[in-house]
């Protein structure tokens, strides 16, 4: 009799939240696979669905909670035709709520917290034998060393834009911020690592880097000439490796923008003129309140400094509205550092309540429809500067990084210097090409372009 061959199984990971998620969920996927699951983008279909949870707003677990709700069901009805699920939750909802999760989701087989994915296969593996395993301690090992490199094939199926985390948590301590508790303390990886995986990513295709880190300009570790090291120095080094064509780093904190990491962007011609740099909220008072350790008039001084070297450099931002005791006269001030600063882009949040930091027990908090009303005036002035920043690129020539096909048939979407999607004809390459183009239009998330002719 010949035995029937077991088919692998699937695995099918949702992730949720930034883009160091999205990191952490390719290299458990790679480990997985490597381990012999095949990924599947159909959960019905799914031996094994893991959810790559955030937790740095309000809901984020209930919501968690609800789409376990949801895949029970299907997972009752594999159960029916002998088809087991296991579901896990992993990413910082595993982190913050531990084994409450096996209380109250009984459909929940595994938990596993940031700091425990180089032991994935492992946890699955115990899942699958029924014993409901919770990992969330923090670990002093390095997870990244030791989880398994992508494959080429691996990376090459991800496109030709790849993250790579290099610094992980934070000990700044926002009195708004979960992250230093679902995250643990700030660690960096080593140059040496960084650099192989740099370089493993550039020899499988990929054109572009990104850095990311929690506060990635905060990254520091022994530099391959014996000194110590920060981002400016790293960026040096992998600007070295032949076919990086680009790189960029995600998310800064302004304390940590050194003369090193500044000067960069004006003796690399590959680190894009883009930098994203929080500033949360534009009075000093609501800035101390924050701990956030800086004043607008330092963070306005390093916008100045970066334009000095990089005169197109492109600021983004991230902002708080609503943090207790802010008033209108402080979110006023907010909108001021918007005028002057002219974003190209930027995130905007109501302030949301983080049980266990130190904002969520403030006395004065602002009433919901105050910072709702905030909000939408934030945005109304941020989206605005969004589209003007787009409309100055109209007639601009500039080089675009061929990534993917786009919506609609015939077309493909590359990004410009300044992270902005642009629309080309198919006909214009591949992607992985940087092609030279002329932007004709500008919408409000997108520019359209066609070929331009270098000039001389
Ligand atoms: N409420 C609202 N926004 C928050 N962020 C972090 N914590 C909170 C919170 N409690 C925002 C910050 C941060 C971004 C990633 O999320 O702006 O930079
Ligand atoms: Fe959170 Fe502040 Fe750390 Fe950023 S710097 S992760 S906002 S605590």
């Amino acid at each position: 009799m010949v035995e029937k061959l077991e088919e692998p199984k699937k695995v099918f990971v949702k992730t949720y939240g930034c883009q160091m998620n999205v990191y952490d969920s390719n290299r458990m996927e790679d480990a997985l696979e490597q381990d012999g699951y095949e990924r599947t983008s159909d959960m019905a279909d799914a031996d094994l669905v893991l959810l790559n949870t955030c937790h740095i707003r309000e809901k984020a677990a209930e919501k968690v909670y609800s789409e376990v709700g949801r895949i029970r069901k299907i997972k009752e009805k594999r159960a029916d035709t002998n088809r087991p699920m296991t579901i896990g939750v992993t990413g910082c909802v595993a982190q913050a709520e531990g084994s409450e999760i096996m209380k109250r989701a009984k459909a929940v087989d595994l938990v596993a917290g940031p700091q425990t994915y180089h032991r994935i296969a492992d946890i699955v593996h115990r899942a699958e034998q029924g014993q409901r395993p919770v990992e969330t301690e923090f670990e002093i090992e390095e997870k990244f060393a030791k989880l398994p490199a992508a494959t080429a094939k691996q990376v090459q199926a991800r496109g030709v834009a790849s993250f790579l985390t290099v610094q992980e948590g934070c000990d700044k301590f926002c009195t708004f911020c979960v992250v230093p508790y679902t995250r643990g303390a700030e660690v960096s990886r080593t140059a040496k690592q960084i650099v192989d995986e740099a370089q493993g990513m550039i020899d499988a295709g990929v054109r572009e880097v990104t850095l990311l880190g929690q506060n990635v300009n905060a990254w520091h570790g022994e530099g391959f000439d014996g000194r110590e090291w920060g981002l400016g120095e790293l960026l040096h080094e992998l600007a070295k490796i032949k076919g990086m064509e680009r790189l960029r780093y995600t998310t800064s904190h302004p304390v940590d923008m050194d003369e090193s990491l500044i000067n960069a962007h004006r003796e690399l011609d590959c680190l894009m003129p883009y930098l994203h740099l929080p500033v949360q909220a534009g009075s000093d008072k609501i800035l101390k309140a924050m701990n956030r350790h800086h004043t607008v008039e330092d963070y306005m001084h390093i916008i100045d400094r970066m334009r000095e070297v990089s005169p197109d450099m492109a600021i983004s931002g991230d902002f708080i509205v609503g943090f207790p005791g802010e008033t209108e006269e402080d979110f006023e001030e907010t909108l001021n550092v918007v005028r002057k600063v002219k974003y190209a882009s930027a995130f905007s949040f109501k302030y949301s309540t983080r049980p266990g930091t130190p904002g969520a027990d403030m006395k004065n908090q602002v009433p919901e429809d105050v910072k709702s009303e905030r909000l939408q005036r934030l945005q109304a002035l941020l989206n605005q500067q969004q589209e003007e920043f787009n409309q100055t690129c109209v007639g601009r020539k500039m080089d675009i990084l061929l990534e993917k096909k786009g919506r609609r048939a015939g077309q493909l979407i590359g990004r410009s210097p300044w992270l902005q999607s642009v629309i080309v004809d198919e006909s214009l390459g591949n992607p992985g090409d940087i092609v030279h183009v002329e932007i004709t239009e500008a919408a409000p998330n997108s520019l359209n372009a066609v070929l331009a002719q270098k000039e001389q």
